[in-house]
């Protein structure tokens, strides 16, 4: 453990108005609100209005954060955004929220790991704190997934939607608090079953691609299942086993959601029943990058569901392959 720990001071979040259900969908293309909600969990999604982008609902959410913390945005030393929908390739998306917020004194960068990228954002700001050079990091995880999914394609189309969660990290005031451990990993052999194939450097948008809807997000869903199940399940394990915790120790378990079959499989392998784990997959759909700040979000500001030294476990699995798992202590 860390001399210094970084705590999650604040939370905050946006997700937009207009909602996709189930069947809105069943209008769309072949498929059932009794196939969806089976199978994945989710009964609708929130989509964001045309014409707006990532750094519309990043900021929302950051300045909620900040305005709970009573913290000004321009105390802030840096900002993360977990995103795979940025606004644009440049700038960044941590640009176009430090303008948005006038963070004037703050640096920052995106962090792009699928829906890895809220987890492995936050480890990063922690560690950003931990070396004691930054005071205030703002941790964003905000992805706008419709605007790369294809609504012709019922494989992909039913899963996703559109939020974004904010959180900003302090030092801990008390040692043994705050963000204590985490496990992550990556294996690029898994590209292949979740990528978008365009849009990118090796193939930049043509008619070529637009023809071949190469903009759009791809999914093998039964092959990434399969690792998705095992992995997210034996990371969550690890993060208990070496810290010498068990599944009873831990008040909550706040899992990526994709998939609400995999959510269930970790958290049996961990020991925790369904009571202790945070759902959101049935409102929200899979957030990508969203999923874990907005669960937060419901568990602190919505319900105050966490009290000091209650232990979390948070895990996720995404895109890349990506994958990992945090422990942390909570402080307030
Ligand atoms: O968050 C990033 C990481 N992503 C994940 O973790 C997602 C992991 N994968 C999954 O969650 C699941 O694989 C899915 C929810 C995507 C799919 O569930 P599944 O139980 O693995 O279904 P499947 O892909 O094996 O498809 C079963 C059947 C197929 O029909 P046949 O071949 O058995 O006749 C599909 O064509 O269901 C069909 N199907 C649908 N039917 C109605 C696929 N999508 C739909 C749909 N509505 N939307």
């Amino acid at each position: 453990m860390p001399d210094r720990t970084a705590y999650i001071r604040s939370v905050g979040r946006f997700v937009p108005e207009t909602r996709l259900t189930n069947q809105d969908l069943e209008k769309m293309v072949e498929t059932s609100d009794e196939w969806i909600l089976s199978r994945t969990g989710i009964r609708e999604r929130r989509i964001l209005d045309p014409g707006l982008g990532n750094s519309y609902m990043a900021v929302r959410a950051a300045r909620e954060c900040l305005e709970r913390a009573g913290v000004g945005a321009e105390e802030v030393d840096a900002i993360i955004v977990g995103t795979v929908t940025p606004d644009m390739f440049f700038p960044s998306t941590a640009c176009l929220v430090q303008k948005g917020l006038g963070a004037t004194r703050a640096w920052g960068f995106d962090l792009s790991a699928g829906c890895s990228g809220f987890v492995f954002s936050l480890t990063t700001g922690a560690q950003m704190i931990e070396a004691g050079r930054y005071q205030k990091v703002l941790v964003i995880g905000s992805d706008v997934m419709s605007s790369i999914i294809d609504y012709q394609d019922r494989n992909t189309c039913v899963l996703f939607g559109d939020g974004a969660g904010a959180v900003l990290l302090e030092p801990c005031p008390e040692p043994g608090h705050g963000i204590l451990d985490f496990i992550q990993h990556v294996s690029g052999a898994g590209g292949e079953f979740l990528h978008m194939k365009a849009g990118g450097s090796l193939r930049p948008a043509s008619h070529e691609t637009i023809q071949n809807r190469w903009h759009y997000a791809y999914q093998e869903g039964r092959q990434v299942f399969k690792f998705a199940v095992t992995e997210m399940a034996n990371v969550s394990v690890q993060i208990l086993e070496r810290n010498g915790l068990k599944g009873e120790d831990i008040a909550l378990f706040i899992p990526h959601q994709a998939n609400l079959r995999i959510i269930d499989a970790a958290a049996s392998r961990m020991g925790i029943d369904m009571s202790r784990v945070v759902i959101n997959i049935d409102r929200y759909a899979n957030t990508t990058a969203g999923t874990i700040p907005l669960c937060l979000y419901d568990v602190t500001v919505e319900d105050r569901r966490l009290k000091k030294g209650d232990y979390v476990v948070m895990a996720a699995f995404g895109a890349g392959f990506t994958w990992g798992s945090i422990l942390l202590r909570w402080w307030e």
